[in-house]
């Protein structure tokens, strides 16, 4: 990991990964509420590197709550039952003898097919597995940044249809499983439903462009036949999680992971069965893509 510039924080240590995408940020305590300086570095660290983990933070549940929402107002947590008391904690919890899939093992970027979309995500770790349970993160502005001309005018006016129907719908995997899993999980006709989103769209703090799919939510493209948007977003989803485009997240208990769903998407590895992993997760509201 490289440190940001000395110049760029006051307050902080910002270790970025060797790409940029991604850094561990040492320096605030967040089970306090910060000051207004160090909250607006944070900010501007987890702008400029889009996914930053905060070691070493032993945060209750009520300090979760606290910094997410000095990071911005809840968002809206479908499809999952929250945990008593805390109606915008989620608990992702999987034990050692759970067979069904880990939660989250498919590229996705947060409630995607929502009006809108969470803008940041939180995640904090309770109990870590020895093995496995990393989390990866795809970089979609530099996965956007690397495509030609051509096709970034190509795909400059399309929009893609997002929905929740192949994991939470009625005919989703998660209505299908028949293994037992501790997270409630509601399926509904609800997530039945579709919307549309730019294809591409702009960060509103970088005014960077991205990549707004995922292999999970993104159904189609407007206007296009089942055929063409195979093809189309087929090609996309395998650009963009080439090498290149990944940070591989390792967990520590008690670390806090903060990342923007506007300009990256995610997967859960699985590889630790036999053992338990507990995580609560908590996102922030963002605004209708654009
Ligand atoms: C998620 O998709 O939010 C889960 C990520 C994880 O458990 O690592």
């Amino acid at each position: 990991m490289l440190a940001d510039a000395e110049s760029l924080y006051a307050t902080l240590q910002v270790h970025a990964q060797p790409s940029g995408f991604g850094a561990e940020i040492v320096g605030p305590d967040l089970t306090r509420p910060l000051s207004k300086a160090v909250l607006a570095e944070v900010k501007a660290a987890w702008a400029r590197h889009s996914v930053v983990a905060f070691p070493d933070q032993p945060l209750t549940l009520d300090q979760l709550e606290a910094f997410t929402q000095a990071i911005g107002a809840f968002g809206e947590d479908p499809f999952i039952k929250p945990m008593p008391g805390h109606p915008n904690v989620l608990e992702l919890r999987r034990e050692p003898d759970e067979r069904a899939t880990n939660f989250g093992a498919g590229w996705h970027s947060d409630w995607s097919f929502q009006k809108t979309p969470p803008a940041a995500t939180l995640l904090h770790s309770e109990v870590v597995p020895p093995v496995g349970g990393d989390t990866l993160f795809c970089d979609c502005s530099r996965a956007y940044d690397a495509l030609s001309e051509a096709m970034k005018q190509m795909l400059s006016p399309l929009r893609a249809v997002h929905s929740a129907t192949r994991a939470y719908g009625t005919q989703g995997v998660f209505a299908k499983e028949t293994e037992k899993r501790t997270l409630q999980i509601i399926t509904s006709s609800e997530a039945d439903k579709s919307l549309t989103h730019p294809l591409v769209r702009t960060h509103p703090v970088t005014g960077r462009k991205a990549l707004f799919i995922s292999p999970v939510y993104t159904v189609g493209v407007e206007g296009m036949t089942a055929q063409e948007s195979a093809a189309i977003l087929g090609y996309l989803f395998q650009h963009m999680t080439q090498e290149e485009f990944i940070y591989r997240h390792r967990w520590r208990p008690k670390m806090l992971l903060m990342w923007d769903n506007r300009c990256t998407m995610h997967f859960a590895e699985g590889g630790y069965d036999g053992h338990l992993r507990v995580m609560h997760r908590t996102t922030v509201a963002g605004d209708v893509p654009a």
